[in-house]
């Protein structure tokens, strides 16, 4: 199937359709902590949150962050370098839709929304796909950390 989709960025009109659309695969108390955060990254001026769309169909999401809180347990030398870099959360493409380019595309359109504020670089924190972000992008791990019991790791590039 081929597909063609738009990014824009998300307004109080997408929460609804946003939610409805990509959390079939969760539960209603899962459900209801999305709609929270897409909430928070429309509402709070520091972030925007782009969606991928086709018509009135939501195909996916990334939330970036203009200077996130870095989390908790990085050494000195990651928190200088981590530095002023922007940070990206909630990377998300509905499973019908994926392998496609489309995560590919919000990726890069998260990494060239940092660059256009002048911002040094970009991390976030991930547990599945670090050899996606390392091969396509040029991402390093450069610490491992626990968030609720989950092993997870920051991974980090600084723009050329
Ligand atoms: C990670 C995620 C966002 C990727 O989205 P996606 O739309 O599938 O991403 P892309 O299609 O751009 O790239 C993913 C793969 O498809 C391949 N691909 C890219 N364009 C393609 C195309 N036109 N046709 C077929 N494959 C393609 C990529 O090379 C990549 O290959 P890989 O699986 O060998 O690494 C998606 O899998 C997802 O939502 N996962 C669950 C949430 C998650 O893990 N988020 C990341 C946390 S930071």
């Amino acid at each position: 199937m081929n597909v063609t989709w738009e990014l824009e960025l998300a307004t109080e009109i997408h929460v609804q359709p946003t939610v409805e659309q990509l959390t079939d695969h969760m539960s209603e108390q899962q459900r209801q902590a999305f709609r929270d955060k897409i909430q928070r990254y429309i509402q709070k001026p520091d972030r925007d949150l782009i969606l991928a769309v086709r018509g009135p169909e939501v195909l996916g999401l990334v939330c970036v962050i203009d200077q996130a809180e870095l989390p908790p347990g990085l050494s000195v030398e990651n928190m200088g370098y981590l530095k002023n870099f922007a940070s990206g959360t909630q990377l998300l493409v509905h499973p019908s839709f994926r392998g496609r380019g489309i995560g590919s595309s919000l990726h890069i359109h998260a990494e060239s929304w940092a660059r256009k504020r002048g911002l040094p670089g970009y991390w976030f924190i991930t547990h599945r796909m670090a050899h996606w972000y390392e091969r396509d992008f040029g991402y390093v791990t450069i610490a491992s950390i626990e968030v609720e019991g989950v092993k997870k790791i920051v991974m980090a590039k600084k723009f050329d």
